[in-house]
């Protein structure tokens, strides 16, 4: 018999984006942050344990070693889980994505989610969160060890409108889930400029935060904006919402093309799609908002009842394939198969 542990975990976006960590510790953010949880943008990662000198990754339809650089992270967080644990058996991983890889709509975040889920179901025979917990896995122990693999990561282990306090010191972060996805029906329609892996990740541009003059400004401002666009949410505002998520964006990337090394996500025809969204929404043709993560593409969150109106909007300009059409969602699934 050979069990088959699988956890299908969704991408999130960002409202208050964690950018920059402190240094000297293990994925200490430099501030809080707030997402929503998607739904159907996910990666589904299922784990059976097997008898070999490695372990096996499929990603897709390709198969991945320790060696491509590509993937190298995947196989760093196994061995750090293996290790902290003392797990010895060797694992055959199977991972798809439901969107582009590395089109900067953190495939890592679902991604290290999943794995880290999947991975420790395996090993620890754990058909079930209950499962999980008893042998010491709690949803804030799975959170700690995928933020580990991917900052992003550890918020996308809950659902609805997710904050992930940075804390007083490197243990003692927490992340809670504020409104349940029932709270607000709020969608993300993510336009893709660039599907290319990116050229600099987001693992060396967090680095860099530090040595832009805007950061520690930013930094002082951030607690105050959290709060506005945590009552924002909870008084379901759109308009107040977006126009923080707006300014979050762009200071995100104001800090990033201003470091030591500066990095340029947006491209031309992004940078266009920015300014024509405004343009429309201010003659009253539709009402969304943007946010953009450390990549090329634009996420255009609105309210449900808006969407057909966008879509349309977005249609005229856009190939349909170039469009992504999600909702925030409830969080992770696990499953289990015995064959
Ligand atoms: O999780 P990382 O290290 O890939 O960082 C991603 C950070 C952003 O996606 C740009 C913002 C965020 O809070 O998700």
């Amino acid at each position: 018999m050979n069990a088959n542990y699988s956890a299908t975990v969704p991408s999130n976006i960002a409202f208050i984006k964690y950018w920059g960590k402190r240094p000297n510790a293990p994925q200490w953010p430099a501030n809080d942050s707030l997402s929503m949880t998607l739904n159907q943008l996910a990666t589904r990662t299922s784990a059976r344990r097997y008898q070999g000198d490695d372990h096996s990754l499929r990603l897709g339809d390709r198969m991945y070693t320790r060696n491509d650089k590509q993937l190298g992270k995947t196989f760093v967080h196994l061995d750090r889980l293996a290790l902290r644990f003392g797990f010895t058996q060797k694992l055959q991983i199977t991972s798809t994505n439901s969107f582009p890889m590395g089109a900067g709509i953190a495939s890592s975040a679902s991604g290290l989610a999943a794995l880290t889920l999947a991975s420790l179901m395996a090993w620890t025979d754990s058909k079930n969160w209950d499962d999980l917990e008893r042998h010491g896995f709690d949803r804030t122990m799975l959170a700690d060890l995928s933020r580990l693999g991917s900052g992003s990561a550890c918020r996308s282990l809950f659902g609805g409108f997710v904050q992930w306090e940075a804390g007083p010191d490197p243990d003692s972060q927490r992340y809670a889930s504020l409104f349940s996805d029932e709270h607000w029906a709020l969608r993300d329609t993510v336009v893709l400029f660039s599907s290319e892996q990116k050229a600099v990740g987001s693992t060396a541009a967090h680095e860099l935060a530090w040595s832009s003059p805007l950061f520690i400004p930013r930094l002082s401002g951030l607690p105050e904006r959290m709060e506005l666009v945590k009552q924002a949410v909870a008084d379901r505002e759109i308009q107040a919402l977006g126009l923080w998520l707006e300014v979050e964006a762009l200071e995100m990337h104001a800090v990033i093309m201003t470091a030591s090394q500066p990095v340029h996500y947006l491209n031309q025809e992004a940078l266009q799609f920015l300014a024509d969204l405004r343009q429309a929404r201010q003659q009253g043709e539709i009402h969304a908002y943007f946010t953009i993560d450390a990549g090329p593409n634009i996420h255009v969150i609105h309210e449900a009842g808006e969407h057909e109106r966008l879509k349309l909007w977005l249609q005229r300009r856009m190939a349909a394939d170039r469009l992504l059409h999600d909702s925030v969602g409830a969080g992770p699934r696990l499953d289990f198969q015995s064959e």
